[in-house]
C-alpha cells in the first residue's frame, strides 16, 4: 500500500462511524425537569388552588382526619392508589428540599419557584401530622386494604378514610426522625424566600426529633399502627437511620452542636459503619454519609471524618473496577437494587453520587479509591447515564417518564390516570366498577405528566401494562430526587 494516506483513511473511518452509529439524541432536560416537579400536582390530595395545572384533578379526602378530630387535609398520596403514607410522603420532601438546597442554584426562577411549591404542599401537611406534639404524632389517613381493594379516583373515594396516631411514649424514632429531616431540610429551603415560615418549619423540626430521640423504636411496633402500615412501609432497616439522618439535617440546618455531637457519638453504636451503600425512602444511611461529608470537605471537621470515609467507600462502589463491594448495573446499564420499583434505587442512588461530585468540585477534590482516582465528572457521567436511561436511551427505547418525548408508557398503574376525570364524568365509578378500567387495555384517559415510573427489571424488560405494579406504578419518593439530577443537567446540556 504505497499510496496510503493517513488523514484521509482516518477521515473515511469517521465518517463511516457517523452514518453507522445513531447520532444520540440530547435529551431536553429542561422539559425533563419542569414535568417531573408538574407530577406532584397529579398526586395532591385535599383542596386544590386555583393555580392547579394538573386540570384533570378535583378536591379529595376533604375531612381527613375528622375520626382523630384534627385537620390531616392536603399532603400527597404515595403512588398509584388513595392513602396518604407519613413515612414516605417525609422522605419525599426531605428529598425535594435536598434537591432545591443543592441543586436550586442550576434551575431557572419558575422551576425553582414551582419546586418550592410542591415542597410547600408537603410540609404545610408535615406541619399537621406533628401539630399535636409533644404528645401525639400522626402516622397515616386511609386503610391500605380497603383503599387496595377499589380502584377509585380520589375524587370518588368511599373507603374509610381513618387517621392513625401515636402516643408518648410510642415509640416513632423513623417516623418522627424523617419528618424532623424533611423539616429541617426545608427549613434551609425557605430560607430566603420565607424567613418565617423557615423559622417555624424549623422550631417544629426540633421538637419532632425530640419525640423521635426521647421514644425509641419503631413506629410499626406498635399493634395498631403496624396492622396500618405494614407490609406496605414498615421500616425494615430498623429507626436508627433515621435518627442519624434527622441529626445530619438538624447539624445543617441549625450549626448547633448538639446535633454535632449527636452524631459523633452515634455513628457506631448505631451501627453507621456497616450500612454503606442503601439510599431510600426506607434506608437513611447512604444519605447520612453524603450530607454529613460536605461538612468534612467544606470545614474539615475531623470529629465527622468517618461519615465522610464511609461516603467515599460508597462512592467507589459505583465505579466496577474498584477493590470492595459494588453496585449492580443491568446489561442495559441502569443502577439496580434487588426489589420491585426500580427506578427509585437508580433515582436515589444518582442523586448522592451527583451531590457528591458537586461537593468534590466545590473543593477541588478527588474520588480517592485505594490506587484509582476519579475527578467529580467521572460521578457525574455514571448519573448521566441514568438520567438518559431513564429518558429513553434503554433497551426498550421507552421513557419512563410519562409525556416525555413520544415513546411513553401509555397505561401506568395510578388509579387516577386511568380513570375518566371529575371533569368529564362527574359520576362517580364506584369501588368494584373500576376494576373493568383497571384490566381494559385502553390507554389512560389522564395523562400524569413528569410521573417517573417504577421502570424495568434486573434484566431491562419492561411490560407496559397499568396491571403490574412494580413497573408501571409511580411514586412521589422516585420523582423527588430526579428533580435535582434534571436541574444540573439542564444547566449543563453539553455535559458528556
Ligand atoms: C484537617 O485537619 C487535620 C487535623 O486537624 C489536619 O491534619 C489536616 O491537614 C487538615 N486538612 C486540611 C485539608 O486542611
Ligand atoms: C411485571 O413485569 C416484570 C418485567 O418487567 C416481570 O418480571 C414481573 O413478573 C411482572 N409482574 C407481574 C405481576 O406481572
Amino acid at each position: 500500500m504505497d499510496d496510503f494516506r493517513p488523514t484521509i483513511f482516518i477521515l473515511t473511518v469517521f465518517i463511516h462511524l457517523l452514518l453507522l452509529l445513531p447520532t444520540p439524541i440530547a435529551h431536553d432536560y429542561s422539559d425533563a425537569l419542569s414535568k417531573s416537579i408538574l407530577f406532584f400536582e397529579g398526586q395532591r390530595s385535599g383542596r386544590l388552588p386555583k393555580e392547579q395545572r394538573m386540570g384533570w384533578r378535583g378536591n379529595s379526602a376533604l375531612n381527613d382526619g375528622i375520626n382523630l378530630k384534627t385537620d390531616l387535609v392536603g399532603g400527597y398520596y404515595d403512588a398509584g392508589d388513595n392513602v396518604k403514607f407519613h413515612f414516605p410522603m417525609a422522605y419525599t420532601a426531605t428529598m425535594l428540599a435536598w434537591s432545591s438546597v443543592d441543586f436550586g442554584s442550576y434551575m431557572s426562577g419558575d422551576d425553582l419557584g414551582y419546586n418550592i411549591l410542591a415542597l410547600k404542599w408537603a410540609t404545610d401537611y408535615l406541619l399537621k401530622t406533628v401539630s399535636q406534639l409533644p404528645n401525639r404524632i400522626f402516622v397515616q389517613v386511609g386503610e391500605a386494604q380497603a383503599d387496595h381493594d377499589c380502584w377509585e379516583r380520589p375524587e370518588d373515594m368511599d373507603t374509610p378514610r381513618t387517621a392513625f396516631a401515636l402516643d408518648a411514649p410510642d415509640p416513632a424514632s423513623d417516623l418522627a426522625g424523617e419528618i424532623a429531616a424533611a423539616l429541617a431540610a426545608a427549613s434551609i429551603a425557605f430560607k430566603q424566600s420565607d424567613p418565617i415560615y423557615s423559622k417555624i418549619l424549623l422550631d417544629k423540626a426540633v421538637e419532632t426529633f425530640q419525640y423521635a430521640d426521647l421514644h425509641r423504636g419503631s413506629y410499626t411496633d406498635t399493634p395498631s399502627v403496624n396492622q396500618a402500615v405494614c407490609p406496605f412501609y414498615c421500616s425494615v432497616n430498623g429507626y436508627k437511620d433515621e435518627l442519624l439522618w434527622g441529626a445530619a439535617w438538624l447539624r445543617r440546618a441549625t450549626g448547633d452542636d448538639y446535633y454535632l455531637k449527636y452524631l459523633v457519638n452515634n455513628r457506631q453504636p448505631f451501627g453507621a459503619d456497616y450500612d454503606i451503600d442503601e439510599f431510600g425512602w426506607d434506608n437513611k444511611f447512604g444519605g447520612v454519609h453524603v450530607l454529613v461529608a460536605k461538612e468534612v470537605f467544606e470545614k474539615n471537621v475531623t470529629a465527622l471524618g468517618a461519615y465522610k470515609d464511609n461516603a467515599e467507600r460508597m462512592m467507589c462502589s459505583y465505579f466496577p473496577e474498584t477493590a470492595g463491594p459494588h453496585m449492580t448495573y443491568t446489561p442495559g446499564g441502569l443502577l439496580y437494587k434487588p426489589g420491585s420499583s426500580q427506578l427509585q434505587n437508580t433515582a436515589a442512588l444518582s442523586f448522592l453520587l451527583l451531590t457528591y461530585a458537586d461537593y468534590l468540585s466545590k473543593s477541588s477534590q478527588q474520588l480517592n479509591c485505594g490506587n484509582l482516582n476519579y475527578e467529580p465528572d467521572s460521578l457525574r457521567r455514571i448519573v448521566k447515564q441514568q438520567v438518559e436511561y431513564v429518558l429513553g436511551d434503554n433497551p426498550m427505547k421507552l421513557s419512563y417518564m410519562v409525556g416525555y418525548g413520544d415513546q411513553y408508557p401509555r397505561q401506568i398503574h395510578h388509579r387516577g390516570a386511568s380513570i375518566p376525570s371529575v371533569n368529564v364524568h362527574p359520576q362517580a365509578f364506584g369501588c368494584i366498577k373500576g376494576w373493568d378500567i383497571f384490566a381494559s387495555p385502553n390507554p389512560d384517559p389522564n395523562i400524569l405528566v413528569g410521573a417517573v415510573i417504577g421502570g424495568p427489571d434486573v434484566d431491562d424488560k419492561f411490560i407496559a401494562k397499568r396491571t403490574n405494579a412494580s413497573d408501571t406504578e409511580p411514586t412521589t419518593y422516585i420523582n423527588a430526587p430526579f428533580v435535582g439530577l434534571f436541574a444540573y443537567f439542564k444547566s449543563n446540556p453539553n455535559f458528556s
